[in-house]
């Protein structure tokens, strides 16, 4: 099995920025920890990070050519995001959309999600815990 894992604008930052919201794990250490869960179901992950809302479209789209579902933190764009919401409808693969800090609890507008009515389901409010759970649900999904 097959697995993108994307990430959405600023988590290139992550460890130095808001840490008291984001944590300290930098996205090398999140990644990390994704690909030794990903090694144990024997699934194949690949990875890319993008600041730019257009590249973000490009990698869903070619997503099926190489992988079987997506896990996203489509990160700002979750909450303005019409294209890349569009972009997985147009793709259907299963994605789960997870987030680090609990979006419920922040700022209203951070409430809103344009992915989540697409997604298997969404997992936040866990830092690391979430992108864990998250590829595990994934990988289950797509399994049976
Ligand atoms: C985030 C939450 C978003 O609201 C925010 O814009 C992010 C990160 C999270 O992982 O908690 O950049 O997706």
């Amino acid at each position: 099995m097959r697995i993108l894992v994307l990430h959405g604008p600023n988590l290139n930052l992550l460890g130095k920025r808001e840490p008291e919201i984001y944590g300290t794990l930098s996205l090398e250490d999140i990644n990390g920890a994704l690909e030794a869960l990903g090694a144990e179901f024997e699934a194949v992950l690949g990875f890319f990070q993008s600041n730019s809302e257009g590249a973000l479209v490009d990698a869903i789209q070619q997503a099926p050519e190489k992988y079987d579902g997506i896990l996203i933190n489509p990160a700002a764009y979750t909450h303005t995001s019409v294209a890349l919401r569009d972009a997985m409808a147009a793709i259907g693969l299963p994605f789960v959309e997870v987030h680090l800090s609990n979006i419920h609890r922040r700022e209203e507008f951070r409430h809103h999600s344009y992915l989540a009515p697409l997604a298997l389901g969404q997992i936040c409010g866990f830092g690391l815990d979430s992108y864990l759970l998250g590829l595990r649900a994934l990988f289950n999904h797509i399994k049976n």
